[in-house]
């Protein structure tokens, strides 16, 4: 028997100030992207928004569905946004942010699992590392190095 230790380092910051200017402008983006969301089921509105290679920024936001499963995630509809409209230009970087229409979030909200396994998928597909930088409504932002940072031991195509 052995055991291995996964650690993850993620970097936190109590302001948006404290980043670079190409991030806090990404995080801004993700911000507007939130009111274009359509989630009369959650109440829930989340906003995405990818930095591509050749500098510029896409953004996506939550579309529900009245059957639920159908739901998608910003964070997946700003992925396909980019490689739609700027096909084969890595994503460098990712920011998500999220409100909720009756509570304040003050925290950074974990994409989901299965955000989590697209955005694995892309790194893989472009081969480089992707930033992600998670905050609320308001408060700390944490930033992770890699997305595959927050999905370890993930499957991916090498096993097909
Ligand atoms: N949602 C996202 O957009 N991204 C996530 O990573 C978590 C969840 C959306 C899906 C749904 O519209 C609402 O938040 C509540 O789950």
């Amino acid at each position: 028997m052995d055991e291995m230790i996964i650690t993850v380092k993620v970097r936190r910051y109590a302001d948006p100030d404290e980043l670079s200017e190409e991030e806090q402008r990404l995080l801004e983006a993700a911000g507007e992207a939130m009111q274009y969301a359509y989630s009369p089921y959650s109440h829930f509105q989340v906003g995405a928004a990818v930095l591509l290679a050749d500098g510029s920024v896409e953004t996506g936001s939550n579309q529900e569905n009245a059957a639920y499963p159908m739901c998608l995630c910003a964070e997946r509809a700003a992925l396909a946004s980019a490689a739609s409209r700027k096909p084969g230009i890595p994503v460098q970087k990712i920011a998500v942010r999220a409100r909720h229409e009756e509570k304040i979030i003050d925290r950074p909200v974990g994409p989901c699992g299965a955000c989590r396994q697209t955005l694995s998928e892309w790194e893989d597909r472009f081969g480089q590392d992707i930033v992600v930088l998670l905050q609320g409504e308001k408060g700390q932002i944490h930033r992770f190095y890699r997305a595959k940072d927050l999905l370890p031991l993930s499957f991916n195509g090498s096993f097909l």
